[in-house]
């Protein structure tokens, strides 16, 4: 059934990130639209259905390309309303840089050496949040649908519920749900469950995610949670909670990598790979801690240290895209990867080779799927992940299913890829590296099977699956109030 049939009342999307951004560059305004699994399904969703986006305006020209905080996009065929949140210099540093990405962000991920909370920055996010809350109360029609999105607005299910009963709401966390000893370290962690507690469904990316949270709102607010059912009775409602695992759009991608410009792309690529007798390995992060990117970096240096057989033969293009820049350990963790780099390359460089080649940006969509589809090996690291779309993507990508996916247990994606995909440790190198060899052993037939075998499972599991899933949730839950 297509999506747009399974929502009955007009939709509202809300975000952290827009989906469009104003930039004023050399020579005039430029529009991008953002790239990520969130938009690239729901963005061609309200172009189809028209309705409102919510989300902070973070572009240097969007106010001025905004008309009362609104700009109908996509600009060249204005479909839907967003509406843009301003945020003050002092609320970002509150809300999103200390609140959210230097406290829930690493302790949801587990690194509870790294969380810090301060109650200014809790006094900002909470006042963000209510902004958030107050323009979607506004902008919302009666009855409306509201998907509202991760750990920067928590506290946003609870408040529009507050001035409008009459919507129901879905929030989905997109990272992980810490288990309890950890997350009651936020000093906040009641509060936070009560914020989440305002949706009438929950949505995570796995079953252990649900299984901490309902334990977490068990234990800490003293409610009876039905683990059959994943409900919880909360203030005389029902909140739904469940696992919804994202995904990608397998034929889009498909179709993206066979178009004329990046079959050509991808063969100028392969030329330049086999004539040099090279075997290409390929990750795209965000240069963030919890990619494992340091540890990979090691597990590198020992792969070219036990297989020196590999010495001049496999390259690895590590895409790092700077991110977080507004907080001084992100840019810290930046220097830490490009001077580790460094070491491994000066360690095993020949001349004219080099084992490790960054690209410090990400490439525009098709030609990264184009890498990915060029690629012998792919390497997924990160210590904890929610999902990890990159992963899925590697498999979409690999139409002429040559490469093997390395990939770390310890990320959303493995639950449902682990079978095909080489698993790693992230903090083993000897291991990792090991299973690199492995990896690159087995024969041409068998990378083929364990490409066709996860290609088969996305193509069942798609990101429409995923949308559908939880409008159909959404639709359970918004008939259960008639
Ligand atoms: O998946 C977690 C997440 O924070 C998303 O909300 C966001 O799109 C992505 O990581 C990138 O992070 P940021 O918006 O902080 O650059």
């Amino acid at each position: 059934m297509a999506i747009k049939q399974l929502i009955e009342a007009p939709l509202v999307v809300v975000t952290n990130r827009e989906p469009y951004i104003d930039e004023r560059v050399a020579g005039g305004i430029r529009t991008i639209q953002t790239a990520g699994g969130v938009v690239s399904a729901l963005d061609p969703l309200l172009q189809e259905i028209g309705g409102n986006w919510v989300a902070w305006g973070s572009g240097n020209a969007d106010i001025e390309m905004s008309s009362g905080g609104q700009r109908q996009v996509p600009p060249e065929r204005p479909r839907y309303t967003l509406n843009r949140i301003t945020l003050s210099p002092e609320e970002v540093q509150g809300y999103y840089a200390k609140y959210s990405n230097q406290g829930l962000w690493p302790l949801s991920h587990m690194l509870i050496e790294r969380a810090q909370f301060s109650r200014r920055a809790w006094q900002t996010y909470r006042s963000v949040n209510q902004k958030f809350a107050k323009r979607v109360s506004a902008v919302s029609p009666p009855g409306a649908w509201v998907f509202s999105h991760d750990y920067q607005l928590a506290l946003f299910p609870a408040f529009v519920r507050k001035t409008r009963p009459d919507v129901t709401i879905a929030h989905f966390w997109h990272i992980p749900w810490p288990p309890l000893p950890i997350f009651r370290l936020c000093p906040q962690h009641q509060e936070i469950l009560r914020g989440l507690l305002g949706a009438d469904v929950l949505g995570f990316q796995s079953e252990q995610d649900v299984e901490y949270f309902l334990n977490a709102v068990e234990r800490t607010l003293k409610t009876t949670v039905n683990r059959e059912t994943g409900r919880i009775d909360w203030q005389g409602r029902s909140v739904h909670v469940k696992s919804f695992p994202i995904s990608v759009d397998v034929n889009a991608i498909e179709a993206m990598v066979e178009s004329p410009r990046i079959r050509r792309w991808v063969r100028g690529i392969r030329r330049h790979v086999d004539r040099r007798d090279q075997i290409l390995g390929i990750s795209v992060d965000r240069a963030d801690y919890t990619k494992g990117l340091l540890p990979r970096l090691d597990a590198m240096k020992e792969f070219y240290t036990l297989y020196p057989q590999y010495r001049e033969h496999v390259t690895y293009l590590q895409i790092v895209v700077p991110s977080r820049t507004e907080v001084a350990e992100y840019r810290r963790f930046y220097e830490q990867v490009e001077k580790k780099t460094q070491e491994v390359n000066q360690r095993f460089a020949t001349n004219g080779w080099k084992p490790i080649i960054t690209l410090p940006h990400s490439l525009d969509r098709p030609r990264l799927m184009g890498l990915f589809r060029a690629a012998d090996f792919a390497v997924v690291s990160s210590l904890v992940d929610g999902m990890n779309l990159v992963a899925k993507e590697f498999v979409a990508a690999q139409v002429d299913k040559r490469g093997v996916l390395l990939l770390s247990e310890t990320t959303g994606a493995a639950n449902e890829l682990e079978h095909e995909s080489f698993p790693i440790n992230p903090l083993d190198p000897e291991g990792f590296a090991n299973t690199l060899h492995e990896a690159l052993s087995i024969s041409a037939d068998e990378r083929a099977d364990r490409i066709s075998a996860m290609r088969k499972h996305l193509e069942e599991h798609t990101i429409y699956d995923w949308m559908a899933d939880i409008f159909l949730t959404l639709k359970m839950a918004a008939q259960s109030y008639v």
